[in-house]
């Protein structure tokens, strides 16, 4: 007992310095202090005396811990969920302190967001503090997405798509000594492997999650750290199936690694800014080229006007966040052996760079199958597994909750036993954040 409430002593002994520390004046600055006005006041006067924050405010007092891994200079941005915003996440338990100090890393800026001083229209990539493996490989700090919008509302992009709107003036850019905090309706979540990503929140990837499982890709490449993954969707494999169709499983896996750009974490604002006079390639993972050696490894990216294009293929949706990096969405399947084909800037669609397969027009649409989906593990109504069963098949239950609750049962997709291993449920399912 006394142990205990001496550890509780020391822990808020700890707390109130570190509070203290973030937010003392030096000598000199405590006298300009009070020639000035405004001075901003210390974190703990701040979150103390917004009765939105109360949750929040209890959750730094109990983990002080994270308070001492900010950083010193430069300043920080707090993104602070609401009350509400606690109250209507699942339940979960404040005590468990790895679950809520990840938590809290992921809300936390290792830089001074001044929302209003930021231009309304593109979105901004910032990193966060959160490095745990057991949530994120991206090894520079998970990211989340803001933009500002033209109507002067903010919203935070993170996992599986979850859309958090900053509270507006005057409870925006609200100033502690350290930086700024942002008041959020919504928590935000670690963003998820790419298996529960492209099965739950962006449903057009499930050929392309289905091709990585099918050529043996997945699930391994959802541990590989920073990654940039181009994405085509589903009616780009429609488009093309009869070619993808009948290949080895080897030429497949060529041609996928042809979409993945290893150890970057590159954000459509990194593409924008790649030099399109010297025509910017990136490596892929395909590295030396493929079996026959024809095969180039690079892919091309250019610009035209605000449209951003790899080789031919066009990107549609930037910045689809992943536990281990970032998926940029585009609109045709690249092909390696067609490297140098380039895009036709005025077109209102870009050819693709295989076959196109008889009557694709006809076959494409979400009322028609999507190749390769049948590839995809288990996760739902899994049939009975038997001694036969392949086990890319074998029946498991995965705990699906409630970010996204819309159920992914109608494309017959399914959640391997192999894959359960690393999918299985990790902290954060507990407060509706499967990061699997
Ligand atoms: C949170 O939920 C509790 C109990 O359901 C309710 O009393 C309280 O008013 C809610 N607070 C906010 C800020 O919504
Ligand atoms: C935040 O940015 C706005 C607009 O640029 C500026 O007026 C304001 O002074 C900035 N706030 C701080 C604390 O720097
Ligand atoms: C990951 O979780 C395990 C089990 O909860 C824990 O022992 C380990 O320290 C964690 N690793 C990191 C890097 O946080
Ligand atoms: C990160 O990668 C390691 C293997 O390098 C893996 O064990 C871990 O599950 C991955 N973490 C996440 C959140 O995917
Ligand atoms: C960028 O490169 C593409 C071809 O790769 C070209 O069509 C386009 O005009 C270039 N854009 C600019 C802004 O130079």
């Amino acid at each position: 007992m006394q142990t205990m409430s001496r550890s509780v002593w020391r822990a808020s002994a700890t707390l109130l310095s570190v509070l203290f520390m973030l937010s003392s004046p030096t000598l000199a600055e405590s006298i300009t202090m009070t020639k000035r006005v405004a001075e901003p006041k210390a974190l703990g006067e701040v979150l103390a005396g917004n009765e939105e924050l109360s949750t929040y405010y209890t959750m730094i007092k109990k983990n002080p811990d994270i308070l001492l891994q900010l950083p010193h200079s430069g300043g920080v941005t707090l993104i602070a969920p609401s009350n509400e915003a606690f109250n209507k996440s699942h339940p979960f338990d404040l005590e468990d302190s790895a679950l809520v100090t990840a938590l809290l890393q992921y809300h936390i800026l290792p830089l001074s967001v001044n929302v209003s001083s930021l231009e309304p229209g593109p979105s901004y990539l910032f990193p966060t503090l959160l490095t745990s493996s057991n949530y994120t490989n991206v090894t520079k700090g998970q990211n989340i997405l803001l933009s500002r919008q033209h109507d002067d509302t903010t919203v935070i992009t993170s996992g599986l798509g979850t859309r958090s709107t900053l509270f507006e003036a005057p409870d925006q850019d609200i100033p502690f000594t350290g930086g700024f905090i942002q008041i959020v309706d919504t928590l935000l979540v670690p963003p998820s492997r790419l298996e529960l990503t492209a099965r739950d929140a962006y449903k057009d990837l499930t050929s392309f999650l289905g091709a990585l499982y099918k050529s043996g890709l997945s699930p391994a490449l959802s541990s590989q750290k920073d990654i940039t993954i181009l994405a085509p969707r589903n009616a780009a494999f429609q488009s093309v199936a009869s070619a993808l169709d009948p290949l080895s499983k080897e030429d497949l896996a060529a041609i996928l690694k042809y979409h993945i750009i290893p150890d970057k974490v590159l954000s459509s604002a990194d593409l924008a800014s790649l030099d399109n006079s010297t025509g910017s390639s990136l490596a892929t993972l395909l590295g030396g080229g493929g079996a026959d050696g024809k095969l180039a490894s690079r892919v091309t990216v250019s610009k035209a006007g605000n449209n951003i294009f790899f080789n031919s293929a066009q990107l549609l949706q930037s910045d689809v966040l992943l536990a281990n990096g970032v998926i940029h969405i585009i609109d045709n399947v690249l092909n390696p052996d067609e490297f140098a084909e380039v895009p036709d800037p005025e077109a209102k669609s870009q050819t693709p760079a295989f076959q196109v397969s008889k009557g694709a027009e006809t076959r494409t649409g979400t009322r028609v199958p999507a190749p390769f989906t049948t590839w995809l593990p288990c996760t739902t109504d899994c049939p009975e597994p038997t001694v036969e069963a392949n086990t890319q098949r074998t029946a498991t239950t995965t705990d699906r909750n409630g970010v996204n609750s819309q159920s992914s049962s109608g494309m017959g997709a399914q959640v391997t036993a192999a894959a359960a291993g690393i999918l299985g449920a990790v902290g954060m399912g507990v407060i509706g954040m499967g990061v699997m």
